[in-house]
């Protein structure tokens, strides 16, 4: 086994670890404006060297904000996905079951904690800021996959939370405290769920042949060119949302250089930087060791 974890652990960390929204937002706690958001790491406002520096800061709170939407987007289909796991499976081990529901339970409370943080953004920031949805229908894309691609997906979108928080956001001083407090308390739960995912996949693999389990690689690559063509429209919006907020126009050049690398800093922040983390890709090698090696060629161009 490549792994050692288990139910046990993952439920009893859950257990010690728990925090309520109450912990994290709300009691006079408010963002402040004057800060970047997300680690440049993600948000690659630097390169883009025609804006001034105010302007580079505004960009960094659209991609943060269009950051907390898409966790609030992909746990509308994460949470469904761990209760139909979880329904057939309650009898037989009580601590599967307990962590399962833990798992789900985390999940909606992240739902509603990045809606009441996207509410005190869109407050504070005055012009507003589209976003790719409605999350109900990318929810019902995903979920019409094979259930190992979707559980692939998952655990590749939980390792890339550990990723961030740990390489650019734990030590980074820059960041507006309230929004580094909330992508660390996302992050503690999620220590858990990615231990949780990789169980759930070593159980759904049991049941599935060698083809099946290439055919759900192939959604799995697939769901990733659906995201990444959402990723695309994301970058027109924040686009648009940085022209509202800044009134500055770009002319062509420097829009095509603002399209270019934005679309990379978006594809490294939700596609590369979990395609290429080391524990994700043990998890597929696990699977089918060619597979392995297809994500580690794939990944260069999302990174
Ligand atoms: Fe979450
Ligand atoms: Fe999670």
């Amino acid at each position: 086994m490549y792994h050692n974890y288990s139910y046990e652990n993952a439920l009893a960390a859950s257990e010690k670890m728990r925090w309520n929204i109450e912990d994290v937002v709300g009691r006079g706690r408010k963002l402040d404006f004057t800060k970047p958001f997300l680690p440049e790491s993600l948000a690659r406002v630097e390169p883009l060297t025609f804006l001034t520096g105010r302007e580079k800061l505004i960009l960094n709170q659209i991609r943060g904000h269009a950051y907390l939407t898409m966790f609030g987007t992909v746990e509308e289909f994460i949470l469904p996905f761990v209760m139909d796991h979880a329904r057939p499976r309650l009898q037989d081990n009580d601590s599967r079951i307990r962590a399962l529901l833990n798992f789900a339970g985390e999940e909606a409370k992240h739902i509603q904690l990045f809606k009441q943080f996207r509410k005190e953004f869109l407050a504070g920031f005055e012009t507003p800021c589209n976003v790719i949805g409605p999350p109900s229908e990318i929810a019902a894309a995903v979920l019409s996959h094979h259930p190992l691609a979707v559980a692939l997906l998952t655990l590749h979108i939980e390792w890339f939370v550990q990723r961030h928080y740990i390489e650019s956001v734990r030590n980074n001083g820059e960041l507006d405290s309230q929004f580094k407090s909330l992508l660390k308390y996302h992050w503690i739960d999620e220590a858990q769920h990615t231990k949780l995912d990789t169980l759930m996949i070593d159980s759904l693999a049991e049941s599935y042949t060698p083809d099946e389990i290439v055919k759900a690689m192939e959604e799995y690559l697939e769901m990733g060119a659906f995201l990444d063509q959402g990723l695309t429209q994301q970058v027109q919006f924040d686009l648009e949302s940085f022209t509202r907020a800044t009134s500055r126009e770009l002319n062509e050049e420097q829009i095509k250089e603002f399209n270019q690398v934005q679309l990379q800093a978006n594809r490294w922040t939700y596609i590369g930087s979990g395609m290429s983390h080391p524990n994700f890709l043990a998890t597929v090698n696990s699977l089918n060791p060619e597979w392995k090696n297809r994500l580690e060629q794939l990944a260069p161009a999302f990174c």
